[in-house]
């Protein structure tokens, strides 16, 4: 299924530059295993797949640079664009918006998506830009929230909240160029934590909510790998 008006062009940010702390093995979880490959091949090829024509880049930590290099040609895959990340997922972001030539088209669609979400459907692209094509900001996909939900407060105490009235949120998350270069502009903040956060600190924060996946979570703790690896 193909996304997007032929005549506006598609970039793609994976960001990969993670250390990947909680996740508890030798390699970063995105250069961990899955089918025998490491797991950012698979987000690779499926973002190539549900957005055909997509012009991607890849944020890797200057560590993995070379390393990358090695697996591609060990595996026969084709590298996208290799950007150095930085040591915030904010940082590798803006590395990779600063790697979009100046006079790409500004109509431009970017997505920014986990290296660690290795499994994007075409259904969760289509919405996405069917989102941007009517006007939204941007465009993130949600899934609702399982677990009952407490709000923390400072002193320790805590109180229930209302689950219904909160979404999980995943990548990739879609914005145009114009704006979502605009808004790496700004300084950084510890609450950006994805890019949506990043436009709305811009004052740009009419963000469509569309259908995510179950597949499309994000591997963080060990046994992670194993379930996404069974959803391929
Ligand atoms: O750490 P977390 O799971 O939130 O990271 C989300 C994504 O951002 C991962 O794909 C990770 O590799 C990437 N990231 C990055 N540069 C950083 C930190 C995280 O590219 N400095």
């Amino acid at each position: 299924m193909a996304v997007g008006r032929a005549d506006i062009k598609i970039y793609a940010i994976i960001v990969a530059a993670g250390s990947g702390s909680r996740f508890g093995a030798q390699l970063p979880k995105q250069f961990c295993r899955m089918k025998g490959r490491p797991v950012v091949m698979t987000s690779i090829e499926r973002v190539r797949e549900a957005v055909p024509g997509v012009e991607l880049r890849l944020v890797l930590s200057e560590a993995f640079i070379d390393q990358w290099a090695e697996w591609c040609r060990e595996y026969g895959f084709a590298s996208p664009v290799v950007v150095g990340g930085g040591s915030t997922r904010w940082e590798s972001v803006r590395n990779a918006i600063e790697s979009i030539p100046v006079d790409a088209d500004r109509r431009a669609i970017v997505m920014v998506h986990d290296a660690a979400r290795p499994l994007l459907t075409p259904e969760v692209a289509t919405g996405l830009i069917a989102a941007l094509e009517q006007g939204y900001d941007g465009a993130v996909p949600c899934v609702p929230v399982v677990d009952s939900i407490r709000r923390v407060f400072p002193d320790g105490r805590s109180e229930a909240v209302d689950r219904s009235e909160y979404r999980a949120v995943q990548t990739p998350q879609a914005f145009r160029l114009e704006d979502l270069r605009e808004a790496y502009l700004r300084p950084f903040e510890p609450a950006m934590t994805d890019d949506a956060s990043v436009m709305e600190a811009a004052g740009r924060s009419d963000i469509a909510l569309v259908d995510g996946a179950d597949c499309l979570m994000k591997i963080t703790r060990p046994g992670d790998l194993d379930i996404v690896e069974r959803m391929l």
